[in-house]
């Protein structure tokens, strides 16, 4: 079976449930997707398609790039707020995602609870794509794959350092870049490394792939000799309470020009966005030459064509 059909119908919750191979395809059908957008060409494999965009919390890009894409595509997207779905006066998740599955085609949620996702998933008989829950966010690290690819050529070999808070985008960077060949390491405080089920599942995919895992308290040893460096806010939606312990707390792993003197010259700066910029990255940094996180962003629309493409089409 090719990988298409082999993925076509499936869910995306968390990147551990994609095959190296699997991945492999969806990036370069992003790179293709790209291209003929840039050459304005049309390309609507997914005419007639309705995708559902359940949001529990906030987003900019994710709402964006999934509704354009699946209009680009030549279907449409429903943007579902659970302020306005009975599902957030209680209707069951279960009933959700059986009467949904009579509507719909694909059903992208952004919530809290990786376990309501995947609740989701199991009671739907339509694909559900995870746009960002507090543990996982695979689509962003599938836009984030693409550009380092763009930009350094190649994904193997290469170290990644995510240096903040042991959240969402830790985690999927962690199994994302170990199941492309990049060495991962990471760095926070003690209490704010990532958590600790994940890391050792990922250590044991990093085994098969050959990379390696660092997990630490130490912002320099993580940074060390890194191709990419990788930030993300310290209180992440739903620990708005926590923001000013936090920034105390993490004061000594902002992204600034000092730390970047222990990575490679010619490392890139990397940020799923929204930023705050003087806490975990300088103004400097963020928006300096070494950044990309603009190109990061644009490529969550390419990025989710692909993987709406693969999963949606007939
Ligand atoms: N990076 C990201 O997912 O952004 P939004 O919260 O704006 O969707
Ligand atoms: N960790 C951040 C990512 C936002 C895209 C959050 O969950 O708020």
């Amino acid at each position: 079976m090719d990988q298409h059909t082999q993925m076509k119908g499936k869910d995306f919750l968390t990147l551990f449930d994609y095959t190296t191979e699997e991945l492999t395809y969806l990036l370069e059908l992003a790179k293709e997707i790209k291209a003929k957008h840039k050459a304005g060409q049309s390309y609507q494999p997914l005419k007639g398609k309705v995708l559902g965009m359940i949001f529990e919390k906030s987003s900019t890009r994710t709402r964006v790039s999934f509704e354009a894409g699946i209009y680009q595509l030549g279907g449409i997207g429903l943007f579902l707020s659970t302020n306005d779905l009975q599902l957030g006066r209680g209707e069951p998740i279960s009933d959700t995602a059986k009467i949904l599955s009579g509507y719909l085609d694909g059903i992208m949620i952004r919530t809290y609870a990786q376990k309501d996702v995947e609740e989701l998933a199991e009671h739907a008989s339509i694909p559900v794509i995870n746009g960002l829950t507090d543990d996982f966010h695979p689509c962003q690290v599938l836009a984030d794959l693409q550009t380092i690819e763009e930009v350094k050529g190649k994904l193997a070999g290469l170290k990644l350092a995510y240096i903040g808070d042991g959240n969402n985008m830790a985690h999927s960077l962690m199994v994302g870049a170990t199941k492309m060949g990049m060495d991962f390491s990471t760095a926070a405080p003690q209490d704010y490394l990532p958590q600790d089920a994940i890391v050792q599942k990922a250590q044991a995919l990093a085994q098969e792939t050959g990379t390696t895992i660092t997990v630490t308290t130490d912002p320099i040893a993580a940074i060390k000799d890194a191709d990419v460096i990788y930030t993300d806010v310290w209180a992440s939606m739903g620990q708005e309470s926590e923001q000013a312990a936090r920034e105390q707390l993490f004061a000594s792993y902002q992204i600034n020009e000092e730390l970047l003197s222990h990575a490679k010259e010619d490392y890139l700066f990397m940020h799923c966005l929204p930023a705050h910029r003087g806490e975990e990255v300088t103004a400097d940094v963020i928006d300096g030459e070494h950044s990309v996180v603009v190109q990061e962003a644009e490529n969550r629309l390419h990025a989710q064509k692909a993987l709406m493409v693969v999963l949606l089409s007939d």
